[in-house]
C-alpha cells in the first residue's frame, strides 16, 4: 500500500506480524503496525518512535530515511510504550536532539526511563504552540485521553498533514487492504478509546478548523481522500455514541448449547419478522472485542447467559464489565437467562446495567430452564416483537 505522504515527510514505521495480542488482551489476527514518521525539512523532526519489539528495524528505517542527516527534534505525542519505547536509543545515538512533548508527558517519561535526565533534553509544548522546521510549521494541539492524558496531536500546516497519535488507528499491519479500515478501526476505537467519546469530540472540533488533507495515525494506513472523509464521518458517530447501523446484536454464552439455541432461535425469529440486520456471537468462542465493537455498532443488544454457581456466567460478567468500562450507552438492551434449578442470570445482568447511562431495557426477560422448549420459543417470539417495535 502507498506510504507516500509528501516529498519531505517519510513513513518509517514497522509492521509486527508476530504480535498475537495488543495490550495483552486484543486478538490480532494480522498483527499490528507501529507508525512513525520523519520530516526532512531545514530542521529534521522524528514523529514518535515504535515498540521495542521492532527496535532494530526502526533504527534502520530511521537511519535510511535520514540519509546522512541528523535529527533536530524527536516529537513524542504519546508516551505509551508501543510508540515511545525507543526514546533512549534516539537520545543516545543522536546527541543534541531535542525531545518535544507536553508537560504531562514530561511527568510520565521518567516512569519508563528513570535513567534519563529529561530536564536537559526535553522542551514542553502546549496547545497553540508552534515549531518552525523551515518550509513546515508544526502546530501542537492537546488531545488528553485520546488515549492517555499526556497525548497531543500535531498539524503540519504547509503539508496539511495531521499527525493524530492513536486517533484514527486500527488493528492490523500497515499493508491491510484500505477497504478494511472501518472494520478493524471500529474494533480498535471502541476497545481502546471508547471510554473517551467526549475527549474525541473535543479533538474533532479542533480538527474541523484545520485544512487536513492527510491523517497520519500511529496505527493503520495513511488516510487521504475518500478514506479520510469516511474516517472523519465515522469518528463523529462513534465518539457521540450514536448508532452507526440499524441492527440487533445478540451475544450469548452457552455451556451445553441450550442458551445458544435460545439466542439463535431469537435471531431467526427477528429475521422472519423483518429485522434488517441481526448479528450473533458466542462469547465463549468468538473474539469478545468484536462483540464490544458490534454492541456499539448497532442500536439494540440482546444478552443471553446461563446462571453459574448462583451467579452470572463469568464470561458474560466480563463482557458486561467491558461494556461498562467503555461507557456503553444510548442503546436498547434485552436479556435471556437460563438456569436448571434457580435462574438468576436475568436479574444479575439487569443489576449490572442499573448504573449504565441512557440504556432502555426491553421486556420481557425470557427465562429458559435447560433445553429450549415450545413455550420458550413463544416467549422469544414475544421478545422479538418488542425489540422490533
Ligand atoms: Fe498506540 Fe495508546 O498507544
Amino acid at each position: 500500500m502507498d506510504k507516500t505522504i509528501t516529498n519531505d515527510i517519510l513513513y518509517i514505521g514497522c509492521d509486527d506480524k508476530e504480535l498475537e495480542q495488543f495490550e495483552g488482551q486484543y486478538m490480532l489476527p494480522e498483527g499490528m503496525c507501529y507508525n512513525s514518521y520523519l520530516i526532512l525539512d531545514e530542521k529534521v523532526a522524528i514523529m514518535d518512535t515504535v515498540d521495542v519489539r521492532k527496535k532494530d528495524e526502526w533504527l534502520d528505517n530511521l537511519e535510511k530515511g535520514l540519509n546522512g542527516r541528523k535529527p533536530d527534534f524527536l516529537v513524542v505525542q504519546h508516551v505509551e510504550p508501543d510508540h515511545a519505547s525507543l526514546i533512549a536509543e534516539v537520545l543516545s545515538k543522536y546527541q543534541g536532539v531535542k525531545l518535544i512533548c507536553t508537560a504531562a508527558a514530561l511527568k510520565m517519561l521518567p516512569l519508563y526511563f528513570p535513567q534519563i535526565d529529561f530536564s536537559t533534553v526535553a522542551q514542553t509544548v502546549k496547545e497553540g504552540d508552534k515549531l518552525e522546521l523551515g518550509k513546515n510549521t508544526l502546530h501542537f494541539f492537546a488531545a488528553p485521553m485520546v488515549h492517555w492524558p499526556e497525548v497531543m496531536v500535531t498539524y503540519a500546516e504547509q503539508a496539511k498533514v495531521l499527525f493524530a497519535a492513536d486517533g484514527f488507528g486500527k488493528f492490523g499491519v500497515y499493508d491491510s487492504e484500505p477497504d478494511d479500515w472501518s472494520c478493524e478501526a471500529r474494533r480498535y476505537y471502541f476497545n481502546i478509546c471508547g471510554k473517551y467519546g467526549a475527549q474525541v469530540q473535543s479533538l474533532l472540533k479542533k480538527a474541523a478548523n484545520l485544512d487536513i488533507q492527510t491523517i497520519c495515525s500511529l496505527h493503520g494506513p495513511i488516510l487521504k481522500g475518500e478514506m479520510l472523509k469516511e474516517a472523519l464521518r465515522l469518528y463523529q458517530i462513534w465518539s457521540n455514541y450514536d448508532v452507526e447501523s440499524e441492527g440487533i446484536f445478540i451475544a450469548y454464552c452457552t455451556m451445553h448449547g441450550n442458551t445458544g439455541n435460545a439466542a439463535e432461535y431469537l435471531a431467526e425469529s427477528l429475521r422472519k419478522k423483518g429485522a434488517k440486520k441481526v448479528s450473533v456471537s458466542n462469547l465463549c468462542v468468538d473474539d469478545w472485542a468484536e462483540g464490544i465493537e458490534d454492541a456499539f455498532k448497532y442500536g439494540t443488544l440482546v444478552l443471553a447467559s446461563p446462571t453459574y454457581d448462583g451467579n452470572l456466567f463469568p464470561i458474560m460478567t466480563d463482557f458486561i464489565s467491558h461494556l461498562k468500562i467503555k461507557n456503553y450507552q444510548k442503546r436498547k438492551v434485552a436479556f435471556i437467562e437460563n438456569g436448571s434449578w434457580a435462574p438468576q442470570a436475568g436479574r444479575l445482568m439487569k443489576e449490572m446495567f442499573a448504573d449504565f447511562k441512557n440504556i432502555q431495557i426491553t421486556e420481557p426477560v425470557v427465562t429458559v430452564r435447560g433445553a429450549l422448549k415450545e413455550a420458550d420459543k413463544a416467549n422469544l417470539d414475544i421478545l422479538a416483537d418488542e425489540l422490533l417495535k
